[in-house]
């Protein structure tokens, strides 16, 4: 069995065919899935499916660093106040984005030290989104030393040597998705030497999906791809790859 730790069933590119994709996770051996959350827009539509599917989709909250902008203070209020609402999974996604724009570089630091606090103090963990930010990264875990938190880095595509120097500064797990299976990603040979106890698998559905899809829509039933590559690459048995990040994923979120 395998789980999903971050899949946006939520989103509306599943909207018209949702039990299939449901159908199609459940037959490739998909016991769980974990929804990260992206801003006010998305969470009546995140609490519908978990509510739709409790023990299946497991809810999170979290203010995305794409969608920290002129109003990020309502925004940071809103999961402030939501927080206590129910039992999330997860503060996220939250983290730092300088890709699609550095425009609110200074507030997406500000508003992901925020968070991070507010999930150490619900003893949640937080899970990260980082593009091109690493050097801001280490400067927001400089400021928040002292806060003990534990997260996954999703969509994990760095060095073997970032890896390694990300566990020596905080309790980090590494979240590997479609882009392993990619030709000549530089991330499978990190995945290699990268301990199987450290990694969470997910799809970051509708998104970043694996060959042999590359270019269509991503679902959960994928993750069993991101699977097979793993084994594939670290020479172990599928049942391997799957029963430990299983593991890790129920221990990291309290499934
Ligand atoms: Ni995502």
């Amino acid at each position: 069995m395998l789980i999903d730790t971050h899949c946006h069933l939520y989103d509306e590119a599943f909207r018209d065919d949702f039990e299939a994709v449901l159908t199609r996770a459940r037959e490739a051996g998909i016991e769980a899935c974990v929804m990260p959350g992206i801003d006010r827009s998305c969470h009546d539509a995140l609490l519908a499916v978990a509510d739709a599917l409790p023990g299946f989709a497991y809810p999170c909250i979290g203010l995305h660093p794409t969608s920290v902008g002129e109003d990020w203070q309502e925004e940071l209020d809103f999961v402030r106040k939501h927080l206590a609402d129910r039992p999330w999974r997860a503060v996220g996604e939250i983290g730092l984005d300088e890709y699609w724009s550095k425009e609110f570089v200074e507030d997406q630091i500000r508003v992901l030290e925020e968070q991070v606090v507010l999930a150490a103090e619900a003893d949640l963990p937080v899970i990260i989104h980082l593009r091109e930010a690493t050097d801001d990264f280490f400067r927001v875990l400089e400021d928040l030393r002292g806060v003990s938190f534990r997260g996954v880095l999703h969509a994990y595509t760095g060095s073997y040597e970032l890896y390694r120097r990300l566990l020596t500064l905080g309790d980090f797990h590494f979240g590997i998705g479609g882009v392993v299976t990619y030709k000549n990603a530089g991330i499978a040979s990190a995945v290699e030497k990268m301990s199987l106890q450290d990694i969470l698998l997910e799809t970051d559905c509708p998104w970043l999906t694996p060959v042999p899809f590359r270019g269509k829509r991503n679902e959960p039933a994928h993750v069993r791809l991101v699977a097979e590559k793993i084994a594939q690459i670290k020479q172990v048995p599928l049942e391997e790859v799957a029963a430990a990040t299983t593991s890790n994923a129920r221990a990291f979120f309290k499934l």
